[in-house]
């Protein structure tokens, strides 16, 4: 497939064809979102902070470690579009600390994109990266990032003062140049709203199934994650019993000794070394 540009995302919201999204972390996961033609848009999420690196939240992961992992989805990454979230902390500014850090995904990092969690505070700074080029996802509605300020994961939108929030902070967005908004936790019917009125296609999770596109993340997707899940969260295979029960399988074959057999193990031609003195 040919590369994915943010004009096929213009077209795909204008035909109403479904822009897809997967978060990835690595090589092979980059690899496997490279190997369907299908895939739109890889997102090196900071949901890596927990689901690869086991820390309990997004607000513990630095710009090094993000990066780090972005050199090895970069290196796996081919037609998709490849966007990696901006870690917390690196955008607190519309100064060239910002920008720096933003440049740093890009030139060592090799992503495409970035993606920053925010509303109109974040506005100045996205309107100074689509400036100079940087193409520009926002994101709104539930921003866990916030988790700690917000005392929880707290849909958004639910009332019209917080729906009124919303969409005013998607429109500011793409006023300031974002290509692309992703739009988390929040009722359907906003998540409708919101992308009648934008004209940068909307990317939804747990936003229902009007926005122009849809992502997950990938531990979701495959059913590896064995922590919460969410209501927006369908598990689209199950990973983790077929890995649970490859790890069974091979521990009892190395204990019972059925594992290496005799094709699998090379052999010098029946040499008895025994007697060797070396
Ligand atoms: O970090 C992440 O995985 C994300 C997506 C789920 C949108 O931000
Ligand atoms: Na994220």
């Amino acid at each position: 497939r040919k590369k994915v540009t943010l004009e096929t995302l213009n077209s795909l919201k204008n035909n109403k064809a479904h822009i897809t999204m997967i978060t990835a972390y690595d090589f092979p996961s980059a690899t496997a979102c490279s190997s369907n033609p299908l895939v739109d848009i890889v997102l090196v999420g900071d949901s890596l902070a927990q689901v690869c690196l086991g820390y309990p939240s997004t607000t513990q992961l630095t710009l090094s470690e993000m990066i780090h992992h972005c050199r090895a989805v970069a290196r796996g990454t081919t037609h998709p579009l490849l966007v990696a979230d901006m870690p917390f902390g690196t955008y607190m500014t519309s100064g060239p600390d910002t920008i720096q850090n933003a440049v740093r995904l890009i030139q060592e990092g090799r992503v495409e994109g970035i993606k920053m969690e925010g509303g109109l505070e974040i506005v100045e700074t996205v309107r100074k990266l689509t400036d100079f080029g940087i193409p520009v996802m926002g994101h709104v509605g539930l921003k866990p990032q916030r988790h700690v300020a917000s005392s929880g994961f707290r849909i958004q939108g639910k009332n019209t003062n917080s729906a009124k929030q919303v969409i005013k902070e998607a429109e500011a967005l793409q006023d300031a140049g974002a290509f692309s908004i992703i739009l988390e936790g929040i009722p359907k019917e906003l998540g409708r709203c919101i992308t009648e009125r934008l004209k940068i296609p909307t990317i939804g999770i747990g936003a229902g199934p009007a926005t122009d596109g849809q992502v997950l993340v990938w531990d979701d997707i495959m059913g590896t994650w064995s922590g919460h899940k969410a209501k927006f969260v369908r598990h689209f295979g199950d990973v983790k019993s077929e890995r649970d029960a490859a790890i069974q399988k091979y521990v009892e074959a190395v204990r019972n000794g059925s594992f290496p057999a005799e094709s699998e193990s090379y052999t010098s031609g029946g040499v008895d070394w025994s007697s060797l003195s070396v």
